[in-house]
């Protein structure tokens, strides 16, 4: 990796200071010529653990550090002046997610991108995990039948208390995980969303920000993708089902592997439907479905390295690992996920 990117890194907070900074660091492609943060303590923190030069000002940690690449982990609610920015300095731009928040704001950042002729790129690191990775080559390789279906959830039980809790921050977990989980579904059914029905509920929040959602999405092909992100229940829920018209695969997060299940439909017999007023022989109907189940360990795959595709957009040219025409369709469905809410539901009078 001849070229380096000069790099400043924006924003020192959980994924700023714990994921991008080390990234950066440890990166050869990449040089970290400095951080931005309002926070002195952080300013210090970052001088003293890796001599960088800190900078509370962002627009004067552009000037004076000159970088090639500005990675951008502030809250949400900065990404869009914060990248615009950059670009209009000269400057290329990876932006965590969710890019910003909303669609009009992404359409400023994506102007901007095409009038400056620089390069954007939001984070999904979900598409290089290495359960992502697992379930795109087990699609691949195993006979479940055309997908017709994807259930995703992530349930806890979480009383939030940052910022991500407020709506006038661009918090709530549908920016927040919707994000992720979202882009996922649509990476991997390789489909586009045609329409969507969503309910937001803030529960156990302390803020007033979605913390309950569920979200039905039919894709351009008629693909269901049924997304629950709990953050107000003891409940476990299934974390990744893909349904096939003869199979599924199930991800097991908690054992860590992949419940395979399939059957040949040449194996088994004709059957005609009956359309008769009466059931035959007064049967339920029911079969024994020859099913071949395989248990699939997740420690078989391992995350694809999103720095590496990073550097491959931003200092090689190559295609973005992440396009801004997919990163604009996820920012509409999420926007269409709110209207399609309305307002945040508080919990219901009990039962
Ligand atoms: N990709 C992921 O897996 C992932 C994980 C966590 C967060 N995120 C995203 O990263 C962003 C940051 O989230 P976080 O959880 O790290 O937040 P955080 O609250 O942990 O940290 C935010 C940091 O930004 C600093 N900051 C505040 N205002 C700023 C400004 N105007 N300019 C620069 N820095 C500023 C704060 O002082 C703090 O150090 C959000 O957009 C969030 O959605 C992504």
């Amino acid at each position: 990796m001849s070229r380096k990117l000069r790099t400043v890194v924006v924003g020192l907070g959980r994924i700023g200071w714990d994921y991008h900074v080390p990234m950066v660091r440890s990166h050869e492609g990449f040089d970290l010529v400095g951080v931005v943060d309002p926070s002195v303590e952080r300013l210090a923190e970052a001088k003293e653990r890796f001599g960088t030069a800190g900078f509370a000002d962002y627009l004067a940690a552009l000037t004076a550090a000159k970088p090639d690449l500005v990675v951008i982990a502030s809250p949400t609610l900065f990404h869009a002046d914060q990248a615009i920015a950059a670009m209009e300095r000269g400057m290329d731009v990876f932006c965590d997610k969710p890019i910003a928040g909303s669609l009009e704001e992404t359409d400023r950042m994506i102007a901007a991108m095409r009038q400056t002729g620089r390069k954007l790129m939001v984070y999904q690191p979900h598409r290089t995990s290495a359960y992502t990775v697992a379930m795109l080559d087990l699609l691949s390789r195993k006979p479940i039948g055309p997908v017709y279906m994807m259930k995703r959830a992530v349930s806890a039980y979480v009383r939030r208390n940052d910022w991500q809790a407020f709506t006038k921050y661009g918090g709530g977990m549908l920016n927040n995980y919707g994000a992720h989980y979202l882009d996922q579904l649509l990476y991997v059914s390789q489909d586009k969303p045609r329409r969507v029905s969503a309910c937001l509920r803030a529960i156990a929040t302390r803020g007033d920000a979605d913390d309950v959602v569920k979200v039905l999405v039919e894709t351009e092909r008629g693909l269901i993708l049924d997304l629950d992100i709990n953050m107000a229940t003891s409940a476990t829920l299934p974390s990744w089902i893909v349904m096939g018209q003869y199979g599924s695969i199930e991800f097991q997060e908690a054992d860590k592997r992949f419940r395979v299940t399939y059957f040949d439909p040449a194996a088994l017999p004709p059957m005609e439907a009956s359309d008769t007023l009466a059931a035959q022989g007064r049967k339920y109907p029911g079969e024994a479905i020859p099913w071949q189940e395989e248990f699939i360990p997740l420690s078989l795959y391992a995350d694809r390295d999103f720095y590496l595709e990073t550097y491959r957009y931003f200092a090689l040219g190559q295609p973005p690992f992440v396009s801004v025409e997919e990163t604009r369709r996820l920012m509409w469905l999420l926007g269409e996920c709110r209207r399609e809410a309305g307002a945040v539901g508080r919990c219901p009078p009990g039962i």
